[in-house]
């Protein structure tokens, strides 16, 4: 197998989602229409994101020793990932998140990361030589912080580029994650929870952009929803506006334009910040128009070739 260009460390997740006519009450047991399981997790959402668009990916995680874990590694196997740095634990289960949404389409969701926290700076270690061998490092927010920075650091030491999508919110994110990302990546809420600006225009987000840049990150992404996305540095603030489009669903949409920028990032170095981004929303834009997470995320072959040159 080639070596992986994009290396992801981070989450894998399974959904098990439930279709109720309504959300049941304390005590109640409800008969609901339908239920599905989806691959989920940010950080398999940006390995697969990445790797639909022709990157060599590698995920770095871990899941449990059960039929969610079993059926997690073949999901990546069948979409092409390298596998040889997930784990499988015995100490806890598979990341689950059951999830019950009502006809008025509210939703009620319980994660479990399970084995997601199982992953200590020791796993990280082993795959030392991946990483340093590779273009991109991705990490999210929903492994232990001692994981992620373990490997931001790791990345670092090799000159790798690091794209870290602080997600979900968290107020107390470990300072060291923010100072060793070259790419600090957030969206509207979590860049409110880290700075107290309210982000509802491009102003405010080019505000927080400059907090957050005051903290030792290299640059700041921040990601607008239907507005699109700001990109800043010290010398530089560039907004992307994000293509016009009726969504269909856009869960997802976030981990959909991290796993974009980290192949443009990784395959088309040449390109500008901006236009990496432009690129990034583009591809963005085209998961919200259809249904779940992962069977959202485009392949190369749906997309305008001149995203590829
Ligand atoms: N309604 C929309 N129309 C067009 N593009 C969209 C829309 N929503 C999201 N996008 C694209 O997806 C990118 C990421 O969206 P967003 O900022 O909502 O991320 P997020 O909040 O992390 O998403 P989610 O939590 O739903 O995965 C945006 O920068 C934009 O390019
Ligand atoms: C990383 O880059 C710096 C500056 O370009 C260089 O001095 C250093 O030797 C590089 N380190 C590695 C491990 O490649
Ligand atoms: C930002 O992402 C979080 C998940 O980390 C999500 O719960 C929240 O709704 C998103 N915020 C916006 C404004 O899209």
């Amino acid at each position: 197998m080639s070596t992986p260009k994009v290396v992801v460390i981070g989450s894998c997740m399974t959904d098990l989602v439930s279709y109720t006519p309504r959300l049941p009450a304390l005590g109640e047991t409800i008969h609901g229409h339908r239920f599905s399981v989806g691959f989920g997790g940010k950080g398999a959402n940006q390995c697969i994101a990445a790797t639909r668009l022709g990157a060599t990916t590698a995920m770095v995680a871990m899941v449990g020793d059960d039929s969610f874990g079993q059926n997690y590694l073949q999901n990546f196997h069948d979409n092409g990932v390298n596998i040889s740095h997930v784990g499988v634990t015995s100490e806890a289960a598979t990341g689950v998140a059951p999830i019950a949404v009502d006809d008025a389409g509210d939703n009620c969701i319980i994660i479990i990361a399970g084995a997601n926290l199982k992953m200590t700076a020791a796993n990280i270690e082993k795959a030392e030589k991946m990483v340093k061998e590779s273009t991109v490092v991705v990490c999210q927010g929903e492994i232990t912080s001692e994981a992620t920075l373990a490997a931001l650091v790791m990345a670092r030491k090799h000159n790798v580029t690091t794209l870290m999508n602080a997600a979900p919110a968290d107020a107390n994110l470990d300072p060291a994650i923010i100072e060793n990302s070259v790419i600090f990546c957030v969206n509207e809420s979590e860049a409110e929870v880290l700075t107290k600006i309210q982000v509802k225009r491009v102003e405010d987000a080019q505000l927080a952009a400059k907090i957050l840049l005051t903290r030792g990150c290299r640059s700041v992404v921040i990601t607008l929803g239907g507005d699109g996305a700001v990109y800043s540095t010290l010398d530089e603030h560039i907004y992307v506006p994000a293509d016009k489009v009726t969504p269909v669903d856009t869960t997802g949409a976030g981990d959909a334009f991290v796993g974009a920028l980290a192949y443009f990032l990784a395959y088309h170095p040449q390109l500008t910040m901006e236009e990496m981004m432009q690129r990034s929303c583009k591809i963005a834009s085209v998961s919200v128009q259809a249904a779940g997470t992962q069977s959202s995320y485009p392949t190369r072959d749906k997309l305008p070739s001149h995203l590829f040159v």
